[in-house]
């Protein structure tokens, strides 16, 4: 299960190939990766349901950032997110070169109401975490399987930007507060992917530390950003989202991943860059 790899993180002679690198952890990739020498493949460049494209000096690692991360939309064509997250992802494995696919919390039910860790037994709720689940199973056995939970950054639409509108706009956001997970910085996750790639393939769970709920995590954006807005904790219920979500998805490594900060110091950072 371990690569032969002398040069992970491109200092002269290992070629990073990033796809889906105009999302939010694409971007991020490419900034943590930057010293390096680097091929971002943005949707527009390599539809990954297509088969990759023919490259002149074939890359020697792929952080596979590509993927469909329309939760609710994939309950409506679980085929197309299906395409996407496992299709998609069984095309970058093609290249035979030593790759990082991100996965996701929504591929465990939430029962367990304390940390998961790598060998917890996965059992997602909604079509999004079926096909990121079998997307890992794609990714092959000889791939980094990098579990990471409400990823937020600069760039993009995310739980954060989407606040910082709301907040802007309204006295008062209702927020699901039955939700529990470790909401993640895109910096954070990229500085650690290089971190991990220095250590053997396997499932990694890299999330920030600390944990909170949505609505939490929407009072402290208020704060951090000097918002006035309040919070109306909701139930998922009353929300009422086509795709179930687990109800507790905090992870957490039991084989020594690399450390990321705490979710709030991921947000003061991400509101900086945001200005
Ligand atoms: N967002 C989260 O909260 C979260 C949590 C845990 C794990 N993850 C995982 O982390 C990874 C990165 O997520 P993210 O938050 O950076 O998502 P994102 O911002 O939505 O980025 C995903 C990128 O993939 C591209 N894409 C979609 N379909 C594609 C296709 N057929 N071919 C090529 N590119 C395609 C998208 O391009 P278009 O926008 O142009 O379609 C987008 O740029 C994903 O694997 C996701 O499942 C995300």
């Amino acid at each position: 299960m371990e690569h032969e790899i002398t040069d992970p993180v491109g200092t002269g002679r290992s070629r990073i190939l990033i796809t889906g690198a105009a999302g939010q952890l694409g971007r991020a990739l490419q900034e943590s990766f930057a010293d390096g020498d680097v091929i971002a493949l943005a949707h527009a460049d390599w539809d990954v349901t297509l088969p990759p494209p023919p490259f002149a000096e074939p890359p020697s690692l792929v952080l596979h950032a590509a993927a469909w991360t329309d939760v609710d939309g994939a309950e409506d064509d679980p085929q197309g997110a299906a395409a996407v997250n496992v299709g998609g992802t069984r095309h970058a494995a093609e290249l035979g070169v030593p790759l990082v696919y991100y996965s996701t919390d929504y591929v465990f039910d939430g029962a367990k109401r304390e940390p998961y860790v790598e060998t917890d037994p996965p059992h997602p709720l909604s079509a999004y975490g079926r096909t990121k689940l079998h997307g890992e199973g794609a990714a092959g056995e000889q791939a980094w399987i990098v579990r990471s939970s409400g990823l937020f950054g600069p760039t993009g639409k995310n739980f954060v930007t989407t606040m910082l509108r709301l907040g802007r706009d309204r006295e008062e956001v209702a927020v699901v507060d039955d939700q529990r997970s470790a909401p993640t910085y895109v910096g954070h996750l990229a500085a650690a992917t290089r971190a991990l790639v220095e250590r053997p393939s396997g499932v990694w769970h890299l999330a920030a530390a600390g944990d909170c709920t949505w609505a939490e995590f929407a009072e402290a954006i208020f704060e951090e950003a000097g918002l006035p807005a309040r919070v109306r904790r909701i139930s998922s219920a009353e929300l009422g989202r086509s795709a179930a979500r687990p109800p507790y998805s905090v992870l957490r490594t039991e084989k020594g991943a690399p450390e990321l900060p705490h979710w709030r110091d991921g947000l003061r950072e991400c509101l900086q860059r945001l200005g």
